[in-house]
């Protein structure tokens, strides 16, 4: 039960990595609220974390719009009281070659993935901050973990917005480590690189997985299971000396072979 009581918001956690993500936390005692834009994936999970005596909450709505961002933030602070972790998890791709790439392809993309962030990063600003003022000697009064992509780091053939927006991901890590670290608000990163969910079945289909695969320093994919350890590893007190990092768990994949 390491997190017991901790309160975590996992954007984007009704499928994929995000629901492995809350399963775990909750399963060690948390917390979670389960934000998605889908409903009824998202009040399964609640149900499936309920039913094993978990506490989870479900707020649909889509972090790109700033108000449903916020009551995210105040779903959170009317059923559980407070925040401790904030995961923007969240994110869609739309994949087009730069010359064939809509602005409504740009767009989506950008504003899920990094303007998303940013709306829940802004959001929760006041509750970390007013933590902040209580205990200024604290070792963490609050946590903000990114998911980013190596994407983001080496850039994709047809997926410009999406490397985009992951590089910015980076940024705003960095940019929030900075400006909150004398409040001692913790700003980390995790970059995968391919993981066997919805995103990647495309890339894991037999025309293109070898392709992929041997760009992978340990020749396979993960599983949302194999990424979730970092994950809670940045969550947990363990890292309360560690921010703006970018923790890669990609087998390997951004070093390439
Ligand atoms: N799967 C991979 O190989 C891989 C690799 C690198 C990075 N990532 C990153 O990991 C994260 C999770 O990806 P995944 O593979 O689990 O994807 P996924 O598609 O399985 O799950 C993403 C979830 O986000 C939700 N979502 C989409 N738009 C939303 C919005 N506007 N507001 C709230 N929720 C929204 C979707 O409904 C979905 O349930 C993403 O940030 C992704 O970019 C994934």
């Amino acid at each position: 039960m390491r997190f017991k009581d901790e309160v975590v918001v996992i954007t984007g956690s009704g499928r994929g990595i995000g629901k492995s993500v809350a399963l775990k936390l909750a399963e060690n005692g948390a917390k979670v609220v389960i934000n998605d834009v889908d409903e009824a994936v998202t009040s399964e999970v609640v149900k499936e974390i309920q039913l094993v005596g978990g506490k989870a909450v479900a707020a649909i709505g889509s972090i790109a719009n700033p108000d449903d961002a916020n009551r995210l933030i105040e779903t959170a602070l009317s059923q559980f009281g407070t925040i401790h972790t904030l995961i923007n998890n969240a994110a869609v791709t739309r994949t087009a070659m730069i010359d064939k790439m809509t602005d409504e392809q740009w767009d989506l993309v950008v504003d899920v993935g990094l303007k998303g962030a940013f709306n829940c990063i802004r959001a929760v600003a006041p509750i970390f901050k007013e933590r902040a003022k209580a205990n200024p000697e604290a070792f963490s009064n609050g946590r903000i973990i990114n998911v980013t992509s190596t994407a983001g780091m080496t850039g994709t053939i047809g997926q410009i917005n999406y490397g985009a927006a992951k590089a910015g991901v980076i940024g705003l890590t960095m940019s929030t480590a900075r400006e909150w670290g004398r409040y001692r608000i913790q700003s980390n990163a995790v970059a995968f690189g391919v993981v066997e969910t919805r995103m990647t079945e495309t890339i894991r289909t037999e025309k293109f997985a070898e392709t992929y695969l041997n760009k992978i320093v340990l020749n396979r994919f993960a599983s949302p299971e194999d990424v979730v350890p970092g994950i809670l590893f940045l969550a947990s007190p363990d890292a309360n000396y560690i921010t703006g990092h970018v923790l890669n768990i990609s087998g390997g994949y951004h070093i390439g072979v």
